[in-house]
């Protein structure tokens, strides 16, 4: 298990190209399924969930190969419909490939996803979606056994909340079902919008990907496709809550900064100053950030609660206090308990923290917990005083393509040490 040396305390200064984003181009992976012929995904970030999911489409029956950020993709044959446990141990977001193998195959056969660190990850708004499509669905022996008898049927479906993994999985059936599918309450995430456009460069029919309002045309998609994958807006956030909390001067290229307006409204109330221009920004950091409250966490256009816990981590040492309201996971906290152990001054209350501004912060050995909550560590420990080792990295290599490359780009004292 590898495990991250940090040095913190100097103020970081340089530009990055931001990564292509994760949960773009896993369900664009699971959306390849359905298209015919070889497409092109460029931007692919090199990432361990990205790798979990290119073994399930070879074990599907997909030739993939890599080029450095260019996957090639052919599904032309599949010889299986099922996902083993192994596999879907391996990811516990590949119930994305639930409705693309039901549209392409008929059936699909997948080991039910179980909990992650995060908390309970149910699947009923899913497998009710799926159902109202026509398609029988019954649990087996721990795996989920789904079939459309003839052919799925456009319908009308309301999520009643809004689902990113739903909202994809009812896109990646509807496309292979007779008429019109509908879906209202969809989730408005910018995933969602890139998923439309490599579904609609696959020549499927479907409208109104952003909004809470998408309308699917069945009859299928033809491909192949050349897509870049959108740019990671938790990533660039991480980078921004880095360089906020560290001090200094950080260029990002290559984003939208739509995408992450609720962040930088949040790192400018905190007294950073950000221009932007274009497909890039500049974010201007003095030492100590000011206190911001409450950061609350809600689905997209809302404040992701994926950038929850790097800004909590930029928010240790503020001026004051912060208060975040966490209303989308169960236990996005679990990181909390490491940086008390760095000196963070933080109370939690069921879904609120509320983080009072300590004037140091020590570095020392922790463990990442999970994804975000192991950014969070990062985060924290470029601006602790000492040295940090951050252990279980690798629920941070999930989702950050060579995290400490591109630190060490800023002039961060980061290294991979293994042990
Ligand atoms: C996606 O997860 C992202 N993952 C998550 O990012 C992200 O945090 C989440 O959306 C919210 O934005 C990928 O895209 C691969 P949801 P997903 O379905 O689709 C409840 C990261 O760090 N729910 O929108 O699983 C669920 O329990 C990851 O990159 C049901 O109750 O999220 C949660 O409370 C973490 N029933 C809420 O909805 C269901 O059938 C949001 O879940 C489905 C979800």
């Amino acid at each position: 298990m590898g495990k991250l040396k940090i040095h913190g305390g100097s103020g970081l200064e340089g530009s990055l190209q931001v990564q292509g984003a994760k949960n773009s181009v896993l369900p664009i992976l699971a959306a390849s399924i359905l298209v015919r012929g070889e497409s092109l995904l460029q931007n692919c970030p090199d990432l361990k969930d990205v790798d979990a999911a290119i073994s399930i489409l070879r074990y599907l029956g997909c030739s993939v190969t890599r080029v450095g950020s260019d996957v090639h993709i052919d599904s032309t044959t599949l010889v299986r419909r099922d996902i083993p446990d192994a596999l879907m141990r391996e990811m516990r977001s590949s119930v994305i490939f639930l409705g693309a193998i039901l549209g392409r195959a008929g059936e699909a056969v997948l080991s039910l996803p179980g909990g992650c660190e995060l908390g309970p990850r149910p699947i009923n708004l899913h497998l009710d979606a799926l159902r109202a499509l026509g398609a029988t669905l019954e649990e087996r022996g721990g795996n989920i056994v789904a079939r459309a008898e003839g052919c799925l049927l456009g319908t009308r479906i309301n999520l009643t909340s809004p689902s990113v993994g739903a909202t994809e999985n009812i896109m990646l059936a509807a496309v292979s079902a007779e008429g019109e599918t509908v879906i209202t309450n969809a989730a408005r995430e910018p995933e969602i919008v890139d998923l439309q456009e490599f579904l609609m460069a696959a020549g499927a029919k479907i409208s109104g990907a952003g909004t809470s309002t998408i309308t699917i045309q069945g009859g299928g998609a033809k491909g192949p496709v050349t897509h870049r994958v959108m740019p990671d807006r938790i990533v660039a956030a991480t980078y921004l809550s880095a360089v906020a909390f560290a001090g200094g001067r950080l260029e990002l290229c290559g984003i939208v900064p739509g995408h992450i307006e609720m962040v930088t409204t949040l790192l400018q109330t905190a007294g950073c100053e950000i221009e932007t221009r274009g497909q890039g920004l500049t974010l201007f950091s003095k030492r100590r950030l000011q206190a911001i409250s409450p950061v609350i966490t809600r689905p997209y256009p809302g404040f992701s609660t994926d950038a929850q816990p790097c800004l909590l981590a930029a928010s240790v040492k503020s001026k004051g206090t912060t208060v975040f309201i966490e209303n989308i996971f169960q236990n996005r906290y679990r990181y909390v308990e490491e940086l008390r152990r760095m000196g963070a001054d933080i109370k939690l209350e069921g879904r609120v923290a509320v983080v009072t501004g300590a004037e140091r912060l020590c570095g020392t050995s922790v463990s990442a917990t999970d994804l975000r909550g192991g950014a969070a560590l990062i985060v924290a420990a470029l601006g602790a005083e000492g040295e940090t080792v951050i252990a279980e990295v690798e629920h941070i290599d999930r989702g950050y393509d060579s995290i400490e490359t591109a630190l060490r780009a800023l002039g961060a004292d980061i290294e991979r040490v293994d042990g």
